[in-house]
């Protein structure tokens, strides 16, 4: 053995290798490693993909600011003087300090407290303070040139009323990379949006855990109790799912009152926690809902990747923006809005529905509360894959189904793909 072999105490990294069954497996580590987690900010939330900044509305007049976030990275929004909107990192290109510290505001510059370098609402350099120095003495070098000091800006583009955002310059048209999962919101923000309210809601778990969640059209009507025993959503009414061509989003919908009888169902059913028929609701308000859209869809639930999820539940409409906060926790930002037409009655149904879809609501706390127990089952992650083979093997199979996690295969096959894993 040589000298250098006996005495190295250096360890090569621990080579992840991906189960050899594919998409159908994703090993416990990708949820716990911190140095996927690394990766992902690079490959994914800097990489070719659209990400949720806001609804428009959240910024409706010139000079208006919202900072958000794409994955860790502090991102501004704004509307200039003439409009148009606008995004930028949110990290003063002198000596990085954060520009915007309030959530939203309004202003004609963005300005750093630190030294007070200045920028126009598209992030362009306006002012360095004491550039030319005092009295000949210190200033920036003269061939200092505003131009290439800016903020850090990406493309932005809106889509019905949501507004995303890109580092990168090569991904396609936010439409186009929509795909025919546009349709989805499309169907939903069909007129101009208001804003109702917030809730930020901190999950104990992996990013990954909360995205795979309402791409699982197959735990929907059995997790959640509220779904079938009253009726707004069970497995045997009318339901779809239509992914995009590329399968990277997804939407599923379910019509209330189409249920078909049958045999299987039946069977299941007595099984099923979710389904009693026997319960009622002493005030049942809360289940009331109007058919707004004329489709008789019930519950659409909608997301695109990689942290983007909008809802439409009887009628609460709410965007989900996912941001990761390390690898055991993220948050997940719900803004409720109904539409700038709506009279008082309907923003009051929308506002008491949250009781059952909020981040504390009867249904969605279910979904936090089985990524954080994930997170303590899966442990370091050291051992252990989930198998994700409802509704076969494939990309394609399960087609339509609803009991199917194809959205979930489809999810791993992109992060592969993005991740080099
Ligand atoms: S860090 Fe912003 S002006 Fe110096
Ligand atoms: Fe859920």
């Amino acid at each position: 053995m040589c000298p250098e072999a006996e005495t190295s105490v250096v360890q090569a990294p621990m080579l992840r290798r991906w189960p050899e069954e594919g998409y159908t497996r994703a090993p416990y580590w990708v949820y716990s490693d911190a140095a996927v987690y690394a990766q992902e900010q690079q490959r994914i939330f800097q990489g070719a993909a659209w990400h949720y900044l806001g609804l428009a509305a959240e910024v409706p007049e010139p000079g208006n600011y919202k900072t958000t976030w794409v994955g860790e990275q502090s991102v501004v929004l704004t509307r200039d003087e003439n409009g148009e909107l606008h995004a930028v990192l949110n990290r003063c290109a002198h000596r990085g300090n954060m520009v915007c510290r309030e959530a939203f505001g309004s202003a004609k510059k963005l300005y750093c407290v630190y030294h007070a370098w200045s920028y126009k609402l598209n992030g362009e350099l306006s002012h360095a303070a004491f550039q030319h120095g005092l009295r000949g003495e210190g200033g920036l070098p003269p061939d200092f040139d505003k131009a290439q000091h800016g903020l850090k800006q990406l493309r932005v583009q809106a889509f019905c009323g949501l507004v995303f955002a890109t580092f990168s310059a090569e991904v396609e048209d936010l439409e186009t990379w929509l795909g025919d999962v546009a349709a989805g919101i499309r169907r939903v923000c069909h007129k101009p949006l208001k804003v109702l309210g917030y809730d930020t809601q901190r999950i104990h778990a992996n990013w990954k855990a909360y995205h795979e969640n309402p791409r699982d059209s197959y735990h929907a009507n059995i997790l959640h109790t509220f779904y079938g025993t009253f009726g707004l959503s069970r497995q045997s009414q009318e339901s779809g799912m239509v992914l995009d061509g590329a399968g990277r989003h997804v939407y599923f919908y379910t019509k209330a009152g189409t249920e078909k009888a049958s045999a299987d169902y039946a069977k299941t059913a007595e099984q099923l926690r979710s389904h009693n028929d026997g319960l009622r609701l002493e005030d049942p308000s809360i289940l009331k809902w109007r058919d707004e859209f004329g489709d008789g869809v019930s519950v659409q639930i909608l997301t695109t990747y990689p942290s983007f999820v909008l809802h439409q539940i009887a009628n609460s409409l709410a965007t989900r923006h996912l941001i990761p906060r390390g690898v055991n926790e993220c948050d997940v930002v719900w803004t409720y809005f109904g539409f700038a037409d709506d009279d008082e009655a309907t923003t009051q149904t929308r506002l008491t529905q949250t009781n059952l879809t909020g981040s504390a609501g009867m249904i969605s706390v279910e979904d936090a509360a089985v990524c954080e127990m994930m997170r303590r089952a899966m442990a370091d992650g050291s051992q252990g894959a989930s198998f994700i083979e409802m509704g076969g093997k494939t990309l394609e199979s399960g087609g339509s189904s609803k009991l199917s996690e194809r959205a979930i295969r489809n999810f791993w096959h992109t992060y592969r793909q993005d991740m080099g894993l």
